[in-house]
């Protein structure tokens, strides 16, 4: 087997397990100084990752920030931001979303043997794509970021990507965010689906720290013997 990044999970959820609404806008739950640990905590780590859903869905930027983060890690030798990845089999990513807009660093898309083509027709201008296999396995994927220099992997979402990180045992760390407020429709997305977790009544997993902020908490668990509280 060979050697992978450090994989951090980093999730915020309603009170009852939802990532997400069931209207076209955003459903924003974390608060301001929350917003600012995850930028950190992005700084601090030199890939992200997120699920096609997630880049169709929420159009989300994965930029560090804070200047003075940024000027950090170029102080460091390194982009201003962490590479972004994604994962899809069908390659149905539109090249303009600000995934691939937006930022310098680079941008991996491990999609399915069977999409390649398509993907390399869409996005090869602005991504590196990679046939990462049939469906794609996250720890082939984890490996060969690990070869590309990735050290410590950001996975932010959505829940088909959490499951399958913790479900294959690959996560080494949990942030999870509890908003302090209801979703209360089923339809929503919630933080991971159906699966065989290692984690179960008889294999508790470690929670490290609880920490308030403002009107949220956030529970930090430790899933590996490599968690490590830099
Ligand atoms: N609250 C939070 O912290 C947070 C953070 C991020 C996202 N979210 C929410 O989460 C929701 C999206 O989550 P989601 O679970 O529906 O989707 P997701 O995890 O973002 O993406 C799922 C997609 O990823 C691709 N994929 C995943 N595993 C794959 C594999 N092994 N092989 C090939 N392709 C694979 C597929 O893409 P294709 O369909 O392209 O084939 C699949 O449809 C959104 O509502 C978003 O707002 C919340």
């Amino acid at each position: 087997m060979g050697d992978r990044p450090y994989v951090l999970l980093s999730c915020s959820m309603s009170i009852d397990g939802y990532v997400d609404g069931v209207t076209d806008e955003r459903l924003l739950l974390s608060n301001d100084a929350d917003f600012d640990r995850v930028d950190a905590v992005r700084a601090g780590c030199d890939a992200i990752l997120v699920g096609a859903r997630t880049v169709r869905r929420d159009n989300p930027r994965l930029l560090v920030r804070s200047p003075v983060r940024q000027a950090g890690r170029v102080a460091r030798g390194l982009p201003p931001s962490p590479i972004k990845v994604t994962v899809t089999g069908r390659a149905q990513l539109d090249p303009s979303a600000n995934f691939f807009a937006l930022g310098d660093s680079e941008k991996i898309v491990y999609c399915a043997s069977a999409a390649v083509d398509e993907a390399e027709a869409r996005l090869g201008k602005v991504a590196t794509v990679v046939d990462a296999g049939q469906p794609v396995d996250l720890r082939c994927l984890t490996e060969d970021l690990h070869d590309r220099g990735v050290r410590r992997l950001m996975v932010e979402g959505g829940g088909t990507m959490h499951t399958q990180f913790l479900t294959a045992d690959l996560a080494d760390e949990l942030h999870l965010v509890v908003a302090p407020f209801f979703v209360g429709d089923s339809r929503a997305s919630r933080f991971v689906s159906d699966g065989r977790f290692p984690w179960n009544p008889d294999r508790r997993a470690t929670l490290a720290d609880v920490c308030q902020i403002g009107d949220v908490v956030l529970l930090r668990y430790a899933l590996s013997e490599r968690f490590c509280t830099d």
